[in-house]
């Protein structure tokens, strides 16, 4: 058997080859615009526009790409879509862009000495080696469990190791949060762990709206420790360290408030005017704001000690002393295929028991390097590792593996093909889950179907590769899913999840859901975000964009490769009621082999006439926002309507070889006097009287007007693959405007944003 030395030496290995690979390669981009010097003295501060909203804590470390020049620096500030940097070399007083690295790598710097510690513990090796090699002898008496919750109390009370495994929506948060409750009305001190900060959300969540119906929850008792905390615990901010930090000592909530609205004032003024001045004051307030934060971060130490039932991500308990010196009694891990087994194993040491429960075909960890090290031990989740699953396929279960498999979240016609294709028949659904979810199924869109194809083939070819990440985008579908959501809004369900494989698709959605809906969007439930963010929640309604399209020849990994059934998987098995598919079936079919779960997905929508076309976009669009208006591709009135509104500048891409119509050089020529044309297109066109032109990076027509509206779906005659009746869309957006402008190449056509 291996020893626990000989694990953590290879754990080690993989943890540094990440590391390495991170520090030196970086895997996450991000686009900075319009940067501006601020000051320049050790280091050189410069202010940026983000092209999306950054999620980087202040302080961190990052690297920069600026040419062929690579530079280190910090991040000193960053709210919204800016953000200051201190940069160790001077690059000149504007810059037009640049690209930013950030990749958490410290965090497993810290999980790496904690493996080293807990080598020197002879109790700790002990918990990490039942973890690894669970062949004790189960002691629970399993003929005493009454119920699910009971027989996992059992488990947990007389074993050291407990597996949980259940496919989606089959009670295993439902499950743990009872058994944590269980365990704090015996004075048991339990540690809630998961991979990311939403599913921490919904099982501390969870536990709280339990202990609160049966009357037992005590405010201090239960925390929700770190930051990233979000809409989640919404109905119960009594977890949160700053709520009862700022219910028992006002004026330190007061303070931070009073800061960040300086902090707010300051930046303003700073972004119009140039002054050396102005950056000192803010950093000034940066530093007090830090260091009431520091005070604040004492409190919750505290506050942590005193809990009974604390909830944190893996990646902070490695990092935050308060937590790994303590000791408890149970530690919970949900959503456990997603985390390093590493961390699983790291967590298991400072509890007495522990429960590790999740699903292995939901997402599998997450690493970059390629390693056979970081292969074996970052890439492949604890169950694997533990062989926990290894017979099931032959209709026996590891002693210390409890299972759940009534699956009690999804309408029957949504689950349908997850249990067959995914589960293989190991999951039924429970008997009433039909007639609860029909509820929503029947409401508008596509009222009394619970499983829909929204079919985008024929509206072109919108698939592209965005600059800076190199993940994909597909504008059509963005927009035809965003007119589906808003649908789904407008029919008063107000729990809605929108879901890409891709990170810059979601990130659009998510900009373009502020952009349109404003303070709105804070009384409803709705997210956008890539799969990973989701994985653990449920959602009345989920729309699944799977974005790729023609004219790519081939479908991105993500929804092929090796690990794709896992990702659509999760897709799917978020929904309650209504699940939207928003895919090109054409390009599935053609580019996709059958035995994928994509195809499959693809296939068994249509095989029970779950498909809605590309040509019944009038059928079911009843309620158009404000700014997206679907139209007839034929109504050149409207466009010129459009050009003729223009003040400054319209924006023409025209893509493919298609000669432009004569009616449309007319259309252009005729712009009010003044007004720049800047043409994006190969081909010379003499007779279109263009300011300037420049070659089309995309594969789509497209237009904008003064920076604001944009066209999508005309000129027909340029549109690869699109069939009639052509619809057009047009929408107004500045997020979109100004994604379009810096996708455009070499930045020659710059896009200069709203002060
Ligand atoms: N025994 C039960 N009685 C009533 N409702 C239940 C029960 N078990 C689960 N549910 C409900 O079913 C839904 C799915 O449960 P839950 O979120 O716990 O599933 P899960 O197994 O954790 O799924 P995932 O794999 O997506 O994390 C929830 O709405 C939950 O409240
Ligand atoms: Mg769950």
């Amino acid at each position: 058997m291996t020893t626990v030395k000989t694990y953590i030496k290879e754990w080690q290995k993989a943890l540094q080859s990440e590391i390495m690979f991170l520090k030196t390669k970086g895997s996450t981009k991000y686009l900075l615009l319009n940067g501006r010097l601020l000051s320049r003295q050790d280091t050189c501060h410069y202010y940026f526009d983000t092209s999306i909203q950054m999620k980087i804590p202040v302080g961190s470390l990052v690297r920069v790409i600026w040419g062929n020049k690579e530079v280190q620096g910090r991040i000193l500030s960053s709210e919204g879509e800016n953000i200051i940097l201190a940069l160790d070399a001077f690059l000149g007083e504007e810059l037009l862009e640049l690209q930013l690295y950030y990749d958490p790598w410290e965090l497993l710097d810290e999980l790496h000495m904690r493996l080293e510690e807990l080598l020197k513990s002879k109790r700790k090796r002990a918990r990490v080696q039942r973890l690894m090699n669970p062949n004790m002898e189960a002691k629970h008496p399993a003929e005493k469990a009454s119920s699910n919750v009971h027989e996992l109390v059992l488990r947990s009370k007389y074993n050291p190791v407990t597996y949980v495994w259940g496919p989606p929506g089959t009670g295993k948060t439902y499950t743990l949060a009872r058994t944590a409750a269980n365990k704090y009305l015996k004075n048991q001190k339990v540690l809630i762990l998961a991979q990311s900060n939403q599913a921490v959300d919904v099982l501390m969540a969870e536990t709280a709206a339990f202990l609160k119906k049966k009357g037992k929850f005590q405010e201090g008792r239960l925390l929700r420790y770190g930051s990233g905390t979000g809409e989640m615990l919404a109905e119960h901010p009594e977890l949160i360290a700053s709520y009862l930090l700022s219910a028992d000592q006002g004026q330190i909530g007061q303070e931070k408030d009073e800061l960040l609205q300086e902090r707010r004032q300051l930046k303003y003024d700073l972004f119009n005017s140039f002054s050396g001045r102005d950056t000192d004051a803010l950093l000034a307030v940066e530093k007090k704001l830090s260091s009431l934060l520091e005070k604040i971060r004492q409190k919750e130490v505290k506050m942590v000690k005193a809990a009974d039932i604390v909830g944190v991500t893996l990646s902070k308990a490695a990092r935050d002393a308060s937590i790994y010196e303590s000791e408890y009694d149970v530690i919970i891990i949900d959503e456990a295929s997603m985390a390093y087994t590493p961390q699983v194993a790291f967590a298991a040491s400072i509890g007495k028991r522990v429960i590790v429960c999740g699903d292995f075909k939901q997402l599998p960890p997450i690493a970059s390097a390629k390693s056979p090290m970081v292969n074996q031990w970052l890439k492949e989740d604890i169950f694997h590792h533990a062989k926990v699953t290894n017979w099931i396929g032959e209709g026996e279960l590891h002693p210390h593996l409890f299972l759940l498999k009534e699956q009690r979240r999804m309408h029957p016609q949504i689950s349908s093909f997850t249990n067959k294709h995914v589960y293989h028949s190991l999951v039924d659904d429970f008997p009433g889950i039909e007639r609860a979810r029909d509820l929503i199924a029947i409401k508008h869109p596509f009222p009394g179907t619970a499983s829909i194809l929204l079919n985008s083939a024929g509206a072109g070819a919108y698939g592209m590769t965005e600059r800076t990440s190199r993940s994909r985008v597909n504008l059509w579908q963005l927009l035809l899913s965003f007119q589906v959501l808003h649908e789904v809004f407008s029919a008063g369900i107000t729990s809605i999840g929108y879901v890409s494989p891709y990170r810059s698709q979601a990130n659009l959605m998510e900009q373009l859901l502020t952009e349109f809906y404003g303070t709105d969007l804070q009384k409803a439930d709705i997210l956008a975000a890539t799969v990973h963010r989701f994985q653990g929640s449920e959602k009345d309604v989920m729309i699944f964009d799977s974005t790729d399209s023609y004219p790519h020849h081939r479908a991105g990994m993500l929804l092929t490769g090796k690990d794709s059934e896992r990702l659509i998987n999760v897709a799917i098995t978020r929904s309650r009621g209504k699940f939207i598919h928003v895919a090109d079936a054409n390009f599935v079919q053609k580019t996709v082999a059958k035995e994928k779960t994509w195809r499959k997905l693809v296939s068994h929508q249509e095989k029970y006439n779950a498909v809605v076309s590309q040509q019944q976009i009038g059928s079911w669009i009843q309620t158009p926002h404000l700014n997206l208006k679907w139209l007839h591709a034929r109504r050149l009135d409207l466009v010129r309507a459009d050009i003729q509104r223009t003040k400054k500048e319209i924006v023409f891409g025209h893509s493919s070889s298609s000669v432009l119509p004569e009616e449309w050089i007319h259309l252009l020529n005729d712009r009010p006097a003044g007004v720049k044309l800047s043409l994006l297109s190969d081909q010379k066109n003499e007779q279109l009287a263009a300011d300037s032109q420049y070659s089309n990076p995309l594969p789509f027509p497209f237009l904008i007007f003064d920076e604001k509206v944009i066209w999508l779906g005309m000129p027909v005659e340029a549109l690869l693959g699109a069939k009639p009746p052509h619809a057009a869309a047009r929408v107004r957006s500045h997020v979109l405007a100004s994604f379009l402008m810096t996708q455009v190449k070499g930045s020659e056509v710059r896009y200069n944003k709203k002060r």
